[in-house]
């Protein structure tokens, strides 16, 4: 997965360009690259490294005149990330130029035939290949660029969101779109066109843009208008259909914190309000929520429920897994995506199937939705981004509305998924009769009070920068919860995993004496979720199991709590909430202790190496 994206118009397009890969930075950070077409020349430059390196490598490089071009910042599937397998890709004439996000399966067969034709590759990616390949048709076929893209992917299997450019016909750009997603804004009067893999790079330019849907090619000519046709049949896409976005500039934007990913730890009591705003009537004691209200047969008759995710997403589906069995009494698996998949899994008309992804767009979530539609079950989402490919693709959903989240760590999106998932619980439990009407407008009153508790766990931030600064050396860590809070400690475990590269596991606490007890020593330290409500005793057992081992214990425990603040070495306090909705309390301390231990260790907190935030290859 990577980010691209593209201008043409009147403006200059370098800023527009070098401003739209920084936001979309989020996908992808191994490599940048940009073409220009200062209307004689293309100007190509690329480069190992983070949007920052181009920038710093352009100067001394290329021209950067000129109202088109494109640009791409890349994680690698094909080839090592270096200059040469970096985007854009140009074609054997360097007439033609593309960027690309997703992968050609199939590229080596069309490699092979294209250099038996006399094609010779410089990078090890299935990209130039691609643009080779529209190359080679466009000139055995003597037809239009449009017509050779078409054409080509026709040949192609994978996944793609590609923008192409033909030096011979400076007025248009070709963007085509397969299993990765692609935006377009459009300007004023047809005056000027964005291209880029979310509208981020867009947004202060203009409001209306067009998502391209799967198996679509866009010709965006300037000063006409952008015309769509499907790739397999070259029909016209009658009327597409033209969004208003709601993002503005300040959401995107870090707003005085160092980091994104500390911003959006703070805006987690304004986002968990605004997830469930309109949904959560405490007056009239009832949860709206028009995705279940509209298919309530399928939610009540429903045998199990499948949820399907990955990375935070998953564990915010264990959680669902406590929330549905207990308040609605639900059969429910939680699984990887990946693995659902590939499984062959039993799937039923009975079943629902919950597919769980911030960005809507991971590949492995969206294949098991395909898969789960494909045999019948009913399919749900809870996304955060509208009108990502999840969204579109299930049956119906929720939306997290937790804003955009661009840390590539999840904090926000983790607590706005559990609020989305105990809402529909709750709605699910009532319901089906299996909590009474006084328990649920307990429920519904404790969730209103959550925001302002978590408001008050942030004030406790300096005291969890001295812990962090403590542990911030250490090699290895233990995260240890049970019940509703196991799926936390696994949180924890990934967020401090991710960002500070400390190797950390999350274990059920009582699962400890089966194997990383062996671990513990005086130089382990261990974060233990020890609430009062939920096993508080036998929880302050396994404590005591690691004290007398010499591990040092840092305990986020209930306010007030007495017992594990006479063992621990450290203690957080949390306020108390009912046992369903401590993970939205516990998770917080957990994300701060990671955010303070990367810093210190000089980490890069938003864009961790390896990582992208939206992960759509397999
Ligand atoms: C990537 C991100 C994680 C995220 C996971 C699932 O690995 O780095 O933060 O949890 O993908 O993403 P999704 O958008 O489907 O929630």
């Amino acid at each position: 997965m990577c980010g691209i994206t593209g201008y043409i118009g009147y403006r200059k397009a370098y800023p527009i360009i070098i401003q739209g890969l920084q936001r979309l930075e989020y996908r992808g950070y191994d490599s940048a690259g940009i073409v220009l077409y200062d209307g004689k020349d293309i100007n190509l430059s690329k480069t190992k490294g983070k949007v920052s390196d181009l920038q710093a490598k352009i100067k001394n490089d290329i021209s950067v005149k000129g109202n088109i071009g494109f640009g791409h910042t890349r994680w690698a599937t094909h080839g090592v990330p270096n200059h040469i397998n970096s985007h854009p890709h140009l074609s054997q004439s360097k007439n033609l130029v593309i960027v690309h996000n997703g992968i050609i399966e199939n590229y080596d067969t069309l490699k092979k035939e294209l250099v038996s034709r006399g094609y010779h590759f410089h990078s090890d990616t299935d990209t130039e290949v691609l643009i080779n390949l529209i190359e080679e048709i466009k000139t055995q076929e003597k037809c239009k660029l449009g017509k050779a893209v078409q054409l080509a992917l026709n040949q192609v299997i994978g996944a793609y969101a590609i923008l192409v450019f033909d030096k011979k016909k400076p007025d248009e750009l070709i963007v085509a779109k397969l299993g990765s997603p692609i935006a377009m804004g459009i300007g004023k009067n047809n005056k000027e066109f964005f291209i880029a893999s979310d509208a981020t790079p867009f947004i202060e330019y203009t409001k209306d843009a067009i998502y391209l849907e799967d198996g679509e090619m866009a010709i965006v000519k300037l000063d006409r208008e952008i015309r769509i046709y499907k790739i397999n049949d070259d029909q016209l896409v009658k009327d597409p259909k033209i969004e208003q976005l709601e993002l503005s500039l300040e959401q995107i934007e870090k707003g005085g914190f160092d980091h994104f990913m500390l911003k959006e730890i703070y805006e987690q009591p304004n986002a968990i309000i605004d997830t469930y705003r309109g949904r959560l009537l405490p007056d009239e004691s009832i949860i709206k929520m028009s995705g279940i209200d509209d298919n309530i047969e399928r939610f009540l008759n429903a045998k199990r429920i499948i949820i399907v995710a990955c990375g935070t997403s998953w564990h915010a589906g264990l959680v669902a897994e406590y929330l549905f069995e207990d308040i609605a009494r639900i059969p429910v698996e939680v699984e990887y995506g990946s693995e659902f998949r590939y499984r062959n899994p039993i799937i039923t008309e009975n079943d629902i199937v919950i597919a769980i992804s911030q960005s809507g767009e991971t590949a492995d979530t969206l294949a098991a939705v395909k898969l789960a539609k494909s045999q019948g079950a009913f399919v749900y989402g809870v996304c955060n981004v509208v009108g990502s490919s999840i969204a579109r693709e299930v049956h119906a959903g929720t939306y997290t509305h937790a804003g955009p989240e661009i840390g590539v760590a999840s904090t926000k999106a983790f607590t706005t998924q559990i609020t989305v998932l105990a809402l529909l619980a709750l709605k699910l439990g009532k319901k089906k009769g299996h909590i009474s009407a006084p328990n649920f407008q307990v429920y519904l009153q404790e969730l209103i009070q959550i925001p302002k508790k978590i408001k008050l766990l942030l004030e406790k931030d300096e005291h969890i920068k001295k812990i962090a600064a403590i542990y911030k050396e250490v090699p290895n860590f233990l995260y240890l919860g049970r019940g509703y809070n196991f799926p936390v400690a696994l949180e924890g475990a990934l967020k401090l995993k991710e960002i500070s590269y400390i190797h950390a596991e999350g274990y059920p606490a009582a699962e400890m004496k089966h194997g990383p007890i062996a671990l513990i020593d005086d130089n382990m330290p261990v974060v233990v979720i020890a609430t009062r409500q939920g096993h508080y005793e036998k929880v302050v057992s396994n404590i005591q199991e690691i004290k007398s081992r010499h591990g040092k214990i840092i305990g986020i425990v209930s306010e007030g709590d007495s017992v594990v603040k006479g063992i621990a070495d450290h203690i957080i306090e949390v306020p108390e909430t009912l046992e369903a909705f401590t993970p939205l309390l516990t998770t917080i301390p957990l994300q701060l202790l990671s955010y303070h231990i990367a810093v210190m260790r000089d980490c890069n907190v938003d864009q961790p190496r390896n990582l992208a935030k939206a992960v759509t290859v397999e």
